[in-house]
């Protein structure tokens, strides 16, 4: 069901966990499958410099924060707001359609982390 790229974050995530005194957090949930996700910036001179996440989410949800923040990590505010779910879903080399909804956990978790992170 999964390429081997998607299972490879899957068992080895990057950047999971979380952040204290982060520059933005974004806290989001599926309306279709119910899983969450919280995500934590740095930034510096308007480039994200650290970024963590916490999912309760499955193989697809885990894999595309993995890689999500992975993308996102030295990108500019503006570069890493730009970032969709499909952009995502490449990287990964692909995802099951039934899963696309799971990448877009992580590209909402980001644009809240984001938004949180511009309001203050
Ligand atoms: Fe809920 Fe994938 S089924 S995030």
């Amino acid at each position: 069901m999964y390429n081997e790229k998607v299972l490879q974050h899957f068992k080895d995530p990057h950047n999971v966990g979380t952040m204290e005194n982060p520059d933005g957090y974004g806290e989001v949930g599926s309306s279709e499958c119910g899983d969450t996700m919280k995500m934590y910036i740095k930034v510096d001179d308007n480039k994200i410099t650290d970024i963590k996440y916490q999912t309760y989410g499955c193989c697809a949800a885990i894999a595309s924060s993995s890689i999500a923040t992975d993308m996102a990590l030295g990108k500019t505010i503006e570069e890493a707001q730009a970032m969709s779910k499909m952009d995502i879903v490449q990287e990964l080399g692909g995802l099951p359609e039934k899963k696309i909804h799971c990448s877009l956990l992580a590209e909402d978790a980001l644009k809240e982390a984001i938004k949180d992170y511009k309001s203050k």
